[in-house]
Order: C-alpha cells, then sequence, then structure tokens
C-alpha cells in the first residue's frame, strides 16, 4: 500500500470544506467527538470553525490539539453530533483511544487520522477560527467501500438538522427551508436503503427535529 504521508494523499484541496470528526479531550481528560467542517489553504495548515458554544471548541482551548479524523460513515456523524442518541447520552469510551503525538484521542474506526496542534486561534463573535499546523498522518488499513447515495443523504440531513437547532428561535423560514431539504433526503434514502440502519437513523433525525420545533411552540405561546 503507497504511504499517506500529505493532505493532498487523503483528498484534500486548497480552500474546500471536508467534513470530519474532531476528537479532543475535556479537562478531566474525558474523550469527546463531533462532525466539524474543516478546509485548508496552503496544503499544510488546517482550519477547523467551531462555534464558541461546542465542547470540542472549550476542549481545544484548553489542550491545543485535536485529531481531524476522516470517515463517511453516516452512523458516526449522527452519533458524535446529538450525543443523546448514544446510550447514556455519551460516544462509547470503546469508540476512542489515545492518538500517537497528541494529547487527544482519536476514533480507532476511522479511516484516517489527522492529529494536529494549535497553532493560532481567532475570534470572531460566535464562531472561532482554529490554525493548526499536521503533525501526524496515520492512515488505517480499509477497504474501499462502494457508495450508496444514502450516506450522502444522511450526513447532509444530520448536518440541516444541527443547524435546525441553531435557528430554531431565531429563523423560522430558514427552519422550514432546512426541513424540507431533510425531507427530501428522507424520500431518497427510502428509495435506496429502506429498512435499513440509514433509513432509521433519518426517521430518529425527522422525529428529533419535530420535538424540537414542538417544544419551541410551546416555549413561545
Ligand atoms: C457534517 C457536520 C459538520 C459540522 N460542522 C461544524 C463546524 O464546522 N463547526 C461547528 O461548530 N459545528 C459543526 N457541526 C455541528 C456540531 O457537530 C454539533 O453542534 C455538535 O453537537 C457539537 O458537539 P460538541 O459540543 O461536543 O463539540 C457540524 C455538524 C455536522 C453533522
Amino acid at each position: 500500500m503507497r504511504k499517506v504521508s500529505s493532505l493532498s494523499d487523503l483528498g484534500f484541496m486548497r480552500n474546500c470544506i471536508f467534513e470530519t470528526i474532531i476528537s479532543t479531550y475535556s479537562i478531566k481528560n474525558l474523550p469527546n467527538a463531533a462532525p466539524m467542517g474543516v478546509m485548508t489553504d496552503d496544503m499544510h495548515r488546517l482550519i477547523i470553525k467551531p462555534y464558541t458554544t461546542s465542547q470540542t471548541y472549550r476542549n481545544i482551548l484548553l489542550q491545543k490539539c485535536a485529531v481531524v479524523n476522516i470517515t463517511s460513515d453516516p452512523v458516526i456523524y449522527y452519533k458524535t453530533a446529538f450525543k443523546d442518541a448514544n446510550y447514556s447520552s455519551k460516544v462509547p469510551l470503546g469508540w476512542f483511544e489515545k492518538a500517537n503525538r497528541v494529547n487527544a484521542p482519536k476514533l480507532k474506526n476511522a479511516d484516517a487520522c489527522i492529529e494536529v496542534e494549535v497553532t493560532e486561534i481567532e475570534n470572531k463573535r460566535d464562531r472561532a477560527k482554529v490554525f493548526c499546523e499536521v503533525l501526524n498522518i496515520v492512515p488505517a488499513k480499509i477497504f474501499p467501500k462502494a457508495y450508496c447515495r444514502a450516506t450522502f443523504a444522511l450526513i447532509e440531513s444530520i448536518i440541516h438538522a444541527t443547524r435546525i437547532k441553531v435557528f430554531l428561535s431565531k429563523d423560522e423560514k430558514k427552519v422550514e427551508e432546512l426541513t424540507k431539504l431533510v425531507k427530501y433526503y428522507d424520500a431518497l434514502v427510502g428509495k435506496v436503503a429502506p429498512r435499513s440502519v440509514y433509513s432509521d437513523i433519518m426517521k430518529e433525525n425527522l422525529k428529533r427535529i419535530e420535538n424540537w420545533k414542538a417544544k419551541d411552540k410551546i416555549e413561545k405561546t
């Protein structure tokens, strides 16, 4: 197998956002993971943009390092975006192992891991810009995966759900727009992956959105 030693080996391209899972340790050294987009502007450093309300941001601020996990598995996106979708509302400890070069956990099931050290943090209102130096790239020995449209549709729906949660009490039009997209993707998953783990997660995701909306309506009355 060819050695993976650079961001371009992993498919990164300048100025494009790639979806990943960022794993970090808390102040008590408890592992945390959350989906976040990352990009590179020079094919060497990585830039993460966490909301300052996120646990990931707090951990990065404290530890000054993280692991950028590469995966296309929608189950990992779902269970790390919504911690309450897990037993005991926590990402299972068994999913993690300590990284080699930084004080951060990595995901055992990731296709590849990039260990990074934080060099600079810029704060802009509610979102930070975290500049990272790549210290170590660890590819996993994985087989190629056949492409199913449900994986894309599900990951898009999980992103939209996290945004619906943010916009809920602020922008009704945006919430409806995003909900419409999630329903479109639900129909697509129903077509290409009916009665699968993907369609189950999609149903759960839709129910989650409906529950948030119902709660918001009650709070507004
Ligand atoms: C594919 C995907 C990409 C996301 N990208 C970001 C991001 O760039 N920054 C961010 O703050 N949240 C992003 N989110 C939302 C966070 O993952 C979500 O709010 C999560 O619950 C934060 O977890 P934490 O509080 O443990 O850090 C993304 C979600 C998904 C599904």
